[in-house]
């Protein structure tokens, strides 16, 4: 029997209209069968800050750093924020980027981003795509989803209506299974 593989999705974005959450939680949906996702939740995740860090990682942030270790692959939507990555989520992935067991390493990733603007997302994303490769994690390359003037390509619950987004999204997601097998036969 196949094992049922375990995707954490971490949105960029903590509104609860968020467009790049509606895109996260589309990518669930079009998930091959063999793949589930949890979606967390890090709106508790502080400022980092080195002193605080020096005492111990904050419970929100140690809570979440596992999480993130027992995962088989991440799946990262978000908007871009200033052509660049969130600050929040920049800030969540520093906090679980310190140790030499952190949760990244050899860490399948897959990314997606969804904007108001005709580019979707494109600048931030080579932005986090340098920020997951010195961490060692392991970013799908293709296909690539930049979901532009998305606010056209989702109702008002947040439900995609665009057909070509959804054949992006979900052939993304199988590329991203096959990934995760590639990587898992890599490290035997
Ligand atoms: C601080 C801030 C900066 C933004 N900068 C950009 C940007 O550089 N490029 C872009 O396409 N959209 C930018 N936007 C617009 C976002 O793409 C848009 O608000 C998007 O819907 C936010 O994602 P969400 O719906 O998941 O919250 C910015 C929005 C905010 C709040």
């Amino acid at each position: 029997m196949t094992k049922t593989l375990d995707i954490v999705g971490i949105c960029g974005s903590l509104r609860k209209a968020s467009l790049n959450r509606a895109a996260l939680r589309l990518a669930g949906e079009l998930m091959p069968p063999t793949m589930k996702l949890d979606i967390i939740d890090w709106r508790g995740v502080p400022v980092f800050d080195g002193d605080v860090f020096a005492q111990g990682l904050p419970p929100a942030v140690a809570t979440l750093r596992e999480r993130l270790h027992r995962a088989d692959g991440i799946v990262i939507a978000t908007p871009e924020y200033n052509f660049s990555v969130p600050g929040g989520l920049k800030n969540f992935i520093d906090w679980v980027s310190r140790g030499d067991d952190h949760p990244w390493t050899g860490k399948p990733v897959a990314m997606l981003s969804a904007s108001g603007g005709p580019l979707g997302g494109a600048r931030m994303q080579y932005d986090l795509r340098k920020v997951m490769l010195y961490l060692n994690a392991a970013p799908l390359v293709k296909p690539e989803v930049f979901i532009g003037m998305a606010p056209s390509k989702f109702d008002a619950e947040g439900r995609c209506t665009d057909e070509t987004t959804k054949k992006f999204v979900g052939d993304q997601m199988a590329a991203f299974e096959r990934w995760i097998a590639a990587n898992a036969r890599m490290r035997g």
